[in-house]
């Protein structure tokens, strides 16, 4: 008889045939930037998430720090929207100073720049609008310019995450002109057209003031574009790659893992955070214990790295 239960005898032999693990090293936190002073705003669908004015910054930041997380994920959120999201390009926007900031306290941590105009547009979508329609091709000049302020600011990594056709090529020519040939490019390859990032939209107040993001980001029902879209990343100069959401798309990440051998990260979004917040609030599930299911369930399917609400709860429990 096949005895599989020799192994899982004890936690130390269970421990050493272990295929997977989640480390703190693995873990990327998302950080939310708003103009103002001392505020630290809750986001009521995000239990435990909160908008930073640039003077609270520091006491979020030294937490990631001193938990050994080694990168962030930088949000904005500027007081002043327009139709053409002028705030997302400002050399001294509220994202380009809050990188400022975080790199002359910490050096060593990584800041990685999301890229998009939603948060900075006054209609909330990703692209600039004519007549009801997202340009593409005219919106792409507009991500290279914030790609270029952010990476002034000291961006380490720049993320867009706006979907738009040809935005890595764009990016790609507009830094290495400015001097940034070698910052790289995390760019949000397949990202999905997705329920999951409601809560996120509160978090920054960037949900679509009419229709939806359907026309850019990728139908859920589709697998086998999200491969066509990674390679399209990839040949125009991503050095790194996205999957988003992540708790219901771990087949494309198993896929992409097959496929492509460059750095891939899952995006475990804030509908997946708020579900499990929400449930464990109300005692139905184990907090913990899920959460380490969830992020090891994205390491198994492939991911390298693993953006995260729960980050700074992971580096706790992994070092009790
Ligand atoms: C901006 C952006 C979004 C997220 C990351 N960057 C929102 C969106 O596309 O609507 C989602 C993050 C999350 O839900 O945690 N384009
Ligand atoms: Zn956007």
């Amino acid at each position: 008889m096949k005895r599989f239960r020799r192994l899982r005898t004890t936690e130390q032999m269970r421990s050493f045939v272990r295929e997977t693990t989640v480390s703190v090293e693995d873990l990327i936190y998302p950080l939310f930037v708003a103009e103002g002073t001392d505020k630290k705003d809750p986001v009521p669908s995000m239990p435990g998430i909160y908008q930073f004015s640039l003077d609270r910054l520091e006491e979020e930041v030294s937490k990631v720090v001193d938990a050994g997380i080694p990168a962030v994920l930088l949000f904005g959120i500027p007081e002043h929207k327009d139709e053409v999201g002028s705030e997302a390009y400002n050399e001294n926007g509220i994202t380009q100073r809050a990188i400022r900031q975080i790199k002359t306290a910490h050096p060593e941590l990584l800041v990685i720049a999301d890229v998009c105009l939603c948060e900075y547009t006054s209609h909330g979508h990703c692209g600039l609008i004519c007549d009801g329609h997202i340009l593409n091709d005219e919106t792409l000049p507009l991500l290279a310019k914030a790609a270029v302020t952010l990476a002034t600011a000291g961006a380490d990594i720049i993320a867009p995450s706006d979907m738009m056709d040809g935005r890595v090529a764009a990016i790609r020519a507009a830094l290495d002109e400015a001097g940034f040939e070698l910052v790289p490019i995390l760019s949000y390859a397949a990202k999905f057209a997705s329920a999951y990032y409601g809560p996120f939209r509160d978090a920054a107040g960037s949900a679509p003031q009419f229709g939806d993001r359907k026309s850019y980001q990728m139908d859920p029902a589709n697998g086998k574009e999200a491969m066509r879209e990674i390679e399209a990343d990839l040949e125009e100069g991503a050095d790194m790659i996205i999957v988003k959401p992540a708790l219901a798309y771990g087949d494309i990440a198993a896929r992409a893992r097959e496929r492509f051998d460059v750095p891939f990260i899952a995006y475990n979004v804030s509908g997946e955070y708020s579900m499990v917040k929400a449930a464990a609030e109300n005692g139905w599930i184990d907090e913990r214990r899920i959460v380490l299911e969830n992020l090891t369930s994205m390491k198994r399917a492939g991911a390298d790295r693993i953006i995260t609400y729960h980050a700074l709860d992971v580096a706790r429990w992994l070092s009790e």
